[in-house]
């Protein structure tokens, strides 16, 4: 029998950060597993939660009101226990004692090498791409990602009308331990004066220099971008343009986003993006098509094998960084 005639249930969870637009994908699990007539179920707090049992039975009104919601309303984690070599075996056991015979993962690179070691241990998985960091192999954008990026945005613009009053430089630390897409972009459409990211050293005196350029043509503010896992932090830089001010001429003052880049409503973007991998995931299970990432590429729902996306995490497109040296002047 083949697992297409064979699975009749799902459970969904989340794992890892949370992503704007994780809500819509669960709703599209959800509504699409239940109307294609499997039985679903929600799972509490990520692989955390799938440890200890934390499963429910899900209905279609039980994801009612909840595609405009940040976060998600399942909750998620992140889980040491299900890294232990035990760990897969435990969660196939309480998937198994609560019905469920297939799973959809909404996550990033954590909780997708979760997922392939589930189904390596021959429990069906879909994963779906989820994070704002946008570092996952196997779609090109990924839930969350439009969304924190607005976010990103709005405060750059209103920092730069409290800075132009006052001709100041503010550097903005972005999300992005690993990946400095977020960074890169806010920095693209904010139309900084430097964007430093994880994957190319910027020295701090290469920001002075970009500061002050931008002082030397007239501008009235000046923007910094730092992706959180830049090799000059946040801190070391302010530290580099206060120590050498009287050289300088300028100060820095910064300001750190953190994890309201993860909160609030998803935009159209995001929900229309979790609608549609949602139901993608549920199509690939009724298909017997398990132990792949549901993403976008070229603007079509695709699958990729999960060992393919946790083989190797995506880097942003640096030539976008040149863009974004080109324009800043
Ligand atoms: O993976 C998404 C992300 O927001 C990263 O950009 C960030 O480095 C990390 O999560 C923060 O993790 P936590 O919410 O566990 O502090």
């Amino acid at each position: 029998m083949t697992e297409k005639q064979s699975i009749r249930s799902l459970a969904v969870l989340t794992s890892g950060g949370d992503a704007p637009g994780m809500n819509a994908a669960i709703r599209a699990v959800v509504r699409a597993g239940i109307a294609r007539g499997l039985t679903v179920y929600g799972v509490t707090d990520g692989y955390r939660g799938l440890i200890d049992g934390k499963i429910r039975a899900m209905s279609a009104r039980d994801v009612g009101g909840i595609i405009q919601l940040g976060g998600t309303m399942l909750g998620s984690a992140r889980c040491e226990s299900f890294r232990k070599p035990d760990g897969p075996e435990r969660a196939i056991k309480r998937l198994r004692e609560a019905g469920a015979e297939s799973l959809v993962v909404i996550g990033g690179n954590g909780s997708q090498a979760g997922a392939w070691s589930l189904h390596e241990a021959g429990f069906p998985v879909v994963g779906i791409a989820s994070t704002i960091d946008n570092d996952l192999v196997g779609s090109d954008i990924t839930i969350g990602v439009d969304t924190a990026l607005n976010v990103a945005l709005q405060s750059v613009d209103m920092l730069k009308t409290t800075a132009s009053s006052h001709r100041r430089a503010f550097l903005v630390e972005v999300m992005g331990r690993d990946c400095g897409y977020l960074a890169l972009m806010t920095g693209i459409a904010g139309g900084a004066e430097v964007v430093c990211i994880p994957e190319v050293e910027t020295t701090p005196q290469e920001v002075a220099d970009g500061v002050a350029a931008a002082y030397a043509r007239g501008n009235r503010n000046a923007i910094v971008i730092v992706a959180e896992g830049a090799k000059y932090s946040a801190t070391d830089l302010v530290r580099y343009i206060e120590e050498h001010k009287d050289r300088l001429g300028f100060q820095m003052r910064a300001t750190t986003l953190g994890h309201v880049q993860r909160g609030g409503a998803p935009g159209a973007f995001d929900r229309i993006l979790g609608t549609r991998f949602g139901v993608g995931a549920v199509d690939r299970i009724l298909r017997g098509e398990t132990g792949v990432l549901v993403g976008l590429i070229r603007n079509e729902v695709t699958s990729t094998p999960l060992q393919e996306v946790v083989a190797v995490t995506k880097k942003p497109n640096l030539a976008l960084l040149d863009f974004a040296k080109l324009l800043a002047r």
